[in-house]
């Protein structure tokens, strides 16, 4: 209604409706770098289309006259992991957003707040958690890349725990980078910079690695750079490590990453709460099966033992319901909000977020819908 008053008025917003239109107009404004950083998928970059296709083949089946078209007839909220949240969506973690804005993650954690929705914080963050923390409201989660130190990894969820984080997501499908041909094309790996590793120099762990203070000098700080790039990523992790986090917290833990049934049963019977279906984005393994796709089996292996979330590919309102009918209890937005980041810093996030529940919440009425619990497989068209 704001909008179309204001065209009353001739005024247009200033920032486009879209997620395809907010790439594009970041494709024109944005670095080649931090673009590529953000747009870039693994190889050819088929996962990350096939995750967009894959919502584009769901069909809703719209319904009648059940009274849920008037906006205060709908209730979008759900708890999810023991967060209340407005409506079932957390902006996903992304690193090293330095290099898109300055004040990148206290932007993204008051903007998700003040909306009423989530945040999840990544390890890899510009921002010290400590120092994210105060912006972020009562919902924000804590993102782990597990390092191939364990006594880091302990350092950095007890820290996210004291800072008061509701629950930690551990990401299992990055014990290294995926083969990401736009950032080797510029010659560039954006975790080789300083702004991916505030939650590192200001971790005693860390430090108590590192000959010299990173502050020191130019040369200390590279090598503190390399020190984490060493420290990046742990191929030795199990399902059973789920346990080894519930004894450094007594946050919620879900583990990000999953795409078949039996890793989702082995990790929810050795303690996790949630499981986060995604394929990163389509940034690991090109030509994986798309996270929509895995998620039917997942929420059927899990049923009620644990939450399910999704992400990869969400792209607007009717995408989360979509999500939602084939069994996720709350998705994960990437890609687009990142663009308003760095279009127009916290403004750009709040639109981005904004336009999303918009078109939730007008699309879940004209479909009839008027609770998150009566979004089921029965919303969806027959394949
Ligand atoms: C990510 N993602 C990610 N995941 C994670 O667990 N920790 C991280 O630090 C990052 N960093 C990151 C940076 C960038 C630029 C992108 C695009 C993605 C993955 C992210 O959480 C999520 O899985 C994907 O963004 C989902 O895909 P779409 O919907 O954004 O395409």
């Amino acid at each position: 209604n704001e909008i179309y008053l204001g065209g009353l008025g001739g005024a247009v917003p200033e920032l486009p409706m879209t997620a395809a239109e907010l790439e594009q107009q970041a494709r024109e404004t944005l670095s080649a770098a931090a673009f590529a950083y953000i747009a870039g998928s693994s190889s050819t970059e088929r996962t990350a289309r096939s995750n967009v296709d894959a919502f584009a083949s769901r069909r809703i089946v719209p319904r009648m006259w059940r009274g849920a078209s008037a906006p205060d007839a709908r209730d979008l909220s759900v708890e999810v992991l023991g967060t209340r949240l407005a409506a079932p969506i957390l902006t996903a973690p992304v690193g090293v957003l330095g290099m898109v804005h300055t004040d990148a993650e206290p932007s993204v954690g008051s903007a998700a707040s003040e909306l009423g929705i989530g945040s999840v914080l990544s390890t890899a963050s510009s921002t010290a958690l400590e120092d994210v923390a105060p912006s972020s409201g009562e919902n924000w989660w804590f993102q782990l890349y597990w390092p191939a130190d364990h006594e880091l990894a302990e350092s950095l969820v007890r820290r996210a725990t004291a800072a008061g984080a509701k629950a930690i997501v551990v990401t299992a499908d990055t014990p290294g980078m995926g083969w990401r041909p736009r950032d080797l094309t510029l010659g560039h790996l954006p975790f080789l910079k300083a702004e991916g590793i505030a939650n590192y120099l200001s971790d005693p762990v860390f430090r108590s690695r590192l000959a010299t203070p990173p502050e020191e000098s130019a040369e200390a700080m590279q090598i503190a750079v390399l020190t984490w790039v060493g420290m990046f990523g742990n191929h030795t992790l199990r399902p059973s490590d789920v346990e080894r986090v519930r004894q450094w917290t007594d946050l919620p833990v879900a583990v990000k990453g999953v795409l078949h049934p039996d890793d989702a049963r082995a990790v929810v019977d050795a303690g996790a709460a949630g499981v986060v279906v995604s394929n990163h984005g389509g940034r690991q393994v090109d030509g994986s099966i798309s996270s929509l796709d895995a998620l039917g089996p997942i929420a059927d292996a899990v049923g009620d033992r644990a939450a399910v979330l999704l992400d990869s590919g969400i792209r607007s309102g009717s995408d989360v319901i979509v999500a939602l009918a084939s069994g996720a209890d709350a998705v994960f937005y990437g890609r687009p909000w990142v663009y308003g980041l760095g279009l127009a810093g916290r403004a750009g996030v709040v639109h981005a977020l904004w336009c999303l529940l918009a078109d939730f919440d007008l699309t879940m009425g004209l479909a009839g819908l008027s609770s998150i619990k009566e979004i089921d497989r029965s919303v969806l068209a027959d394949r």
